[in-house]
This record gives C-alpha cells, sequence and structure tokens, in this order.
C-alpha cells in the first residue's frame, strides 16, 4: 500500500521491455516518491521484474494482473486498487506487427488495435473519471515514432500509434480544465522482446498473397536494413524508461511531450522545438491554454 506522499502509479505491461524497466525505476527512486502497481496479463511472467526490483518489490513495488484487451479484467484490476485512486498512468503495454498488408489477417490487424489503441482507451476509460473528479492525475502514453510517421511494412502498427496520438491530442485539450496532465512518449528503436518476437513471428511465416517482388522487397531489403536501423539507433529499455520518469516527476509542467526517438542524441531533448527541423512536435501546455480557451 502506498505511503502517506506517494504517488500511486500503474503501469501496463510490465513482464518485459520498457514496462519492466519503468516499474524498476520508479519502485526504487531514491526519494520514495512512488507506490508503483506494475501490471501484466500473466503473473507467471513476473520473476524477471520481481529479481530486477530486488528489495523494493512488496514494499513501493506490487503486482496485479491485468490484460489491457479485456473489460472485464481492467476493471478488475482498478477495482482491487485501494479507494480506486492512482495518480499516474503509464499506459505501456503494446504489440507489433509487420509485413505485406495482403498476407496479414484481419484478425491480425484487429489484435493491434485492441491492444495498442483501444487497451489505451479501456484504460484510460477506467481511470480518468477519478481523475477529474480529483481534479489531478498524469496520464502517459508509450507511442512510436511510428505515431508521427509511417514506416514501410509497419502499416497497421503505425496506423495504431497514429490513432491514438489523434486520441490523445484530442483528449489533453480537454484534460486541461481538470488539471489532468496527458504525456506521450514517442521511442524510436528500442532493443526488447519487442523486435525479437516479430522478427520471429515473420520468420515462420509465408505471405499468402503476396507477389513475389514484395516478398522479395519485404524479406531481402526491408528486414536487414530494420536490424541495421536497430544496430545503430537502438535505444536500451531504461534510456526511454528514464525519459518516462522524468515525464512523472515532472507532470506539474504540464506538457505534452512529443519524444524524438530515432537519434540518440535527441533523446530527452524536451524543449528544443521542432516543426520546422521535422515531423516531431511538441505542444505546450501555453499552446494547449490557448487552443482550448483555458
Ligand atoms: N521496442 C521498440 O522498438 C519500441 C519502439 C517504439 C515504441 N515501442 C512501444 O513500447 C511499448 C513497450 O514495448 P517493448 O519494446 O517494451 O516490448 P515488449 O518487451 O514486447 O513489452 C511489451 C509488453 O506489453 C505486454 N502486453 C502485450 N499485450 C498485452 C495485453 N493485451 N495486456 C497487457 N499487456 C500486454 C507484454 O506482455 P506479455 O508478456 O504478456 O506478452 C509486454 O510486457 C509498446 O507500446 C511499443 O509499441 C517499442
Amino acid at each position: 500500500m502506498a505511503a502517506p506522499g506517494q504517488k500511486v502509479v500503474l503501469i501496463t505491461g510490465c513482464s518485459s521491455g520498457i514496462g519492466l524497466r519503468i516499474a524498476v525505476l520508479l519502485a526504487r527512486d531514491d526519494a520514495r516518491r512512488y507506490h508503483v502497481i506494475a501490471t501484466m496479463r500473466d503473473l507467471k511472467r513476473k520473476e524477471k521484474l520481481v529479481e530486477a526490483a530486488g528489495d523494493a518489490y512488496g514494499k513501493t513495488l506490487s503486482l496485479l494482473t491485468l490484460d489491457v484487451c479485456s473489460d472485464e479484467s481492467v476493471k478488475q484490476c482498478i477495482d482491487a486498487v485501494k479507494d480506486r485512486h492512482i495518480d499516474v498512468l503509464i499506459n505501456n503495454a503494446g504489440i507489433g506487427l509487420v509485413g505485406p498488408v495482403e498476407s496479414i489477417s484481419m484478425d491480425d490487424m484487429k489484435k493491434v488495435f485492441e491492444t495498442n489503441f483501444f487497451g489505451v482507451i479501456r484504460m484510460i476509460k477506467e481511470v480518468m473519471p477519478d481523475m477529474k473528479k480529483r481534479r489531478g492525475g498524469h496520464i502517459i502514453v508509450v507511442s512510436s515514432v511510428m505515431g508521427l510517421q509511417g514506416v514501410v511494412f509497419n502499416d497497421v502498427y503505425a496506423a495504431s500509434k497514429f490513432a491514438m496520438e489523434g486520441f490523445c491530442e484530442s483528449l489533453a485539450v480537454q484534460l486541461l480544465k481538470f488539471n489532468v496532465t496527458l504525456s506521450m512518449i514517442e521511442p524510436g528503436p528500442v532493443h526488447t522482446e519487442f523486435e525479437m518476437k516479430m522478427i520471429a513471428d515473420v520468420s515462420k511465416k509465408e505471405f499468402p498473397g503476396t507477389d513475389p517482388d514484395t516478398v522479395n522487397y519485404f524479406k531481402n531489403v526491408y528486414l536487414p536494413s530494420s536490424v541495421d536501423i536497430f544496430e545503430a539507433l537502438g535505444q536500451t529499455p531504461d534510456d526511454i524508461a528514464m525519459v518516462v520518469v522524468v515525464s512523472a516527476s515532472r507532470m506539474e509542467q504540464g506538457k505534452l511531450f512529443h519524444q524524438p526517438g530515432t537519434a540518440k542524441e535527441n533523446r530527452v531533448d524536451w524543449d528544443r522545438r521542432p516543426r520546422e527541423e521535422g515531423i516531431y512536435s511538441l505542444v505546450s501546455f501555453a499552446d494547449l491554454r490557448g487552443r482550448a480557451g483555458v
């Protein structure tokens, strides 16, 4: 249970990668500012997190089961939190999908939207009303640089993140009136299971319904370049977790952060700005206030 003065932080998708590292960094905060509720859909996968959290486990870190694709699981999880009080909600759970679009089943595409888009909305719908009532809270969404820029053969994944961007940018303006902050983090390539799961997935595939030129382009041009890009620009899950931790601790500034993540040197570039420099945008609180008339 959270000690007086501690912020309750709930994170989705903590069995691996970025979510696991966010949970550990926040739970091991020197000033013990947070009580972290790390969630995952299968608690049998908790070992890596528990080991990395060390003695924070059971003190500033507790675990709950949560599948962002299930209404019932989301409700049960939030009901299990004391007074349903969450100060910071970190939407991290997500899945990838690459390949020629004609070879991907509609069900697989829907699963990506169900997780990356509706999964986040399901969480926000369950947590936001309470934050609005309390006139305080912070919602963080781990989007992707592919929420800002399409990348060949990542059509559906990029679309799910673009959808999230539109949703959050719209909601952020309304939430200003309620002192609820919404931040988006947009990492470039990160070395996690995400990358391995996608490579493992495509190596099993036959690409039914796809012409030989496209299969050749995908297998012999896209996949090797993707590996090169991860090699050259890949960040660590800790790099991204640090950005999230900074965002969580600076919630009072109320910025909608867009995290330019394709170049290492840009990673934590909160304040320098963008539009003229490229596709990235950071909308300042003042900007949003102006637009929302609050
Ligand atoms: N890695 C990258 O290059 C990269 C780049 C930009 C953005 N991102 C984003 O970063 C976020 C985290 O990804 P990651 O790189 O850390 O990958 P990861 O290691 O594969 O972690 C993804 C996490 O999401 C969980 N998850 C998947 N479906 C879920 C569901 N229905 N309910 C609850 N949890 C679910 C997974 O849990 P299970 O163990 O149950 O599968 C896992 O814990 C994602 O939103 C991803 O889109 C990643």
